[in-house]
């Protein structure tokens, strides 16, 4: 069973390890740090233990959340982990917190050879919009913009106070 939280300084070996192994230009350390700290920013782990406890992050997700847009950063799978449903369980998380805070339109960049991940988008409904060449600097490639109409769900006219220690985004 998957389950998903907010990313925090705990989960970042693991982060990394993923990132370094999904990607040949992997973000730094300082990347990552930043997107903890961003109050924009939208981050969040995928765990599935069997048996291992606490369970493993397998994957991870990273969005800014601006308003009437969601823009998303990062999103990978550890190799061993995929075709499960955890990128698109973790994408469609950030589309429903988007949608919860009123939603808009997700955009994403996706690079031009990356057939698997465009695949991911389009079966959640992505299509595309335009094209950035030369958008990735290391590898050179032009980037596929992809986006996505959200409609906004209801919420709860007063939100709950948050409690001392409680992610802001629980
Ligand atoms: C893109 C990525 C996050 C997808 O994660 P995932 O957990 O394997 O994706 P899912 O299991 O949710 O796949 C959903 C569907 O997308 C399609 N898909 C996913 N990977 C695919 C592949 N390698 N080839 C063809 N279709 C693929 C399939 O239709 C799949 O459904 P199915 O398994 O029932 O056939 C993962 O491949 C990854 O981490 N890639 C490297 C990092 C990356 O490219 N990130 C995106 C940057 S823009």
């Amino acid at each position: 069973m998957i389950s998903f939280c907010t990313a925090g300084p705990e989960h970042l070996p693991a982060i990394e390890a993923i990132e370094r192994a999904c990607f040949l230009d992997p973000w730094p350390t300082s990347a990552f740090l930043s997107e903890l700290e961003h109050d924009w920013s939208w981050f969040q782990v995928a765990l599935v233990g069997e048996g291992a406890e606490p369970p493993p992050v397998r994957g991870y997700v990273i969005c800014w959340i601006i308003p009437q847009d969601m823009h998303l950063l990062n999103l990978a799978v550890h190799p061993a982990w995929r075709r499960r449903g955890i990128g698109s369980a973790l994408l469609g998380q950030a589309v429903d917190f988007f949608a919860g805070r009123g939603g808009g339109t997700v955009y994403l960049e996706v690079r031009q050879s990356n057939r698997e991940a465009q695949q991911v988008y389009h079966r959640l409904g992505f299509t595309p919009v335009g094209r950035r060449p030369g958008y990735y600097r290391r590898l050179r490639e032009d980037a596929l913009v992809m986006a996505m109409r959200v409609p906004g769900r209801a919420v709860p006219a007063t939100p709950r106070r948050r409690q001392p220690g409680e992610s802001r985004w629980s």
